[in-house]
């Protein structure tokens, strides 16, 4: 678990360099566990008083007497208390949802004495992709899915898009397609009614390799709402890709170093973890400070 999570950091610190967004940005596959990253630059003599908020909701909270979890997120938030003794705030959130894909704030909130007031300082920003990987082979007809069925939508509007770029939007009976995707893209419309909106992709090609998201329109809501994100990676025809794995492209190959460096360098993190895996009077002291301080502060 810890080694999965230490991996996962890894990947999505070396990610974050190759994006413009100044924000840190991580990236979760569906059903995964993801780390947001935290650290608290300031020592505490106590506990500190962390929250973690999506948009304006609190996702979880931890202080020395306070554990608390938002709606939705029951059971698979945590900070451990033991990395928040060490000024580690990071927050683990396990079973990756689509619905977890948003912008994530921690603050640290401090108690102010005379005026009694809690005061929060915002410690990070980070933004959460979440996404889900099809693969699919050069020609094939590939199925990018989608589902809304949980919901009851009378008149079904969907949009699928590459960054601001659409490439399929449905309407009721009426449909569209993007350029350089007609006659290629579909979400039938029987499927739609029923509450599918996965997008059939036909005669895949290279170009077709990149993010795709669905978005459902809905008539009081002004913006759209994401419904899903998809990676769709393309491959050659089975017998040129056996021929000669390395037919990829620069980006491909740029990737490929980057992901083997990403994990080279967390070998020795890894090795580190199991030998602080040992009893070390380090952490031990800072619990027990952590825990007596804990203790003075509830006689008080
Ligand atoms: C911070 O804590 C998380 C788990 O809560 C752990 O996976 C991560 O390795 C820790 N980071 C550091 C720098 O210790
Ligand atoms: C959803 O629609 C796609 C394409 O129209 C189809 O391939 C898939 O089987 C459908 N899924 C379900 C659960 O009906
Ligand atoms: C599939 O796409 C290729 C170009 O990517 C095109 O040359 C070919 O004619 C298309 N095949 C069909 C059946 O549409």
């Amino acid at each position: 678990m810890i080694l999965l999570s230490i991996t996962i950091f890894w990947l999505s610190v070396c990610v974050v360099p190759l994006s413009e967004d100044p924000s840190i940005t991580v990236e979760a596959h569906v059903g995964s566990t993801a780390l947001l990253p935290c650290h608290l630059r300031k020592v505490f003599t106590q506990t500190p008083h962390i929250r973690w908020h999506a948009d304006n909701e609190v996702v979880f909270e931890r202080s020395f007497d306070v554990t608390h979890e938002g709606p939705g997120y029951e059971g698979r938030v945590d900070i451990p208390e033991e990395e928040l003794c060490k000024g580690n705030c990071s927050l683990v959130l396990k079973d990756v949802r689509f619905t977890d894909h948003t912008f994530y704030r921690s603050f640290v909130v401090e108690h102010v004495e005379d005026t009694n007031t809690d005061k929060s300082t915002e410690i990070n920003k980070i933004q959460l992709d979440v996404f889900q990987s099809v693969s699919a082979q050069v020609g094939s007809t590939a199925v990018l899915p989608c589902d809304w069925r949980h919901l009851s939508i009378e008149t079904p509007h969907v949009e699928w898009s590459i960054g601001r770029e659409i490439v399929f939007e449905r309407k009721g009976k009426e449909s569209s397609q993007g350029k350089g995707y007609e006659g290629r893209v579909d979400v039938p419309e029987e499927e739609l009614l029923k509450g599918n909106c996965s997008l059939v992709l036909k005669n895949v090609s290279v170009t077709d390799e990149t993010l795709y998201s669905s978005y459902i329109l809905m008539t009081d809501k002004k913006k759209p709402v994401l419904v899903q994100n998809i990676k769709v990676s393309v491959s050659e025809k089975s017998e040129e890709s056996k021929d000669d794995p390395s037919a990829s492209s620069a980006g491909g190959i740029n990737k490929a170093i980057i992901i083997t460096i990403c994990i080279l360098c967390s070998v020795p993190l890894i090795l580190l973890q199991f030998s602080y895996g040992a009893p070390d009077h380090r952490i031990i002291e800072m619990r027990s400070q952590c825990i007596s301080l804990k203790s003075t502060s509830e006689h008080q």
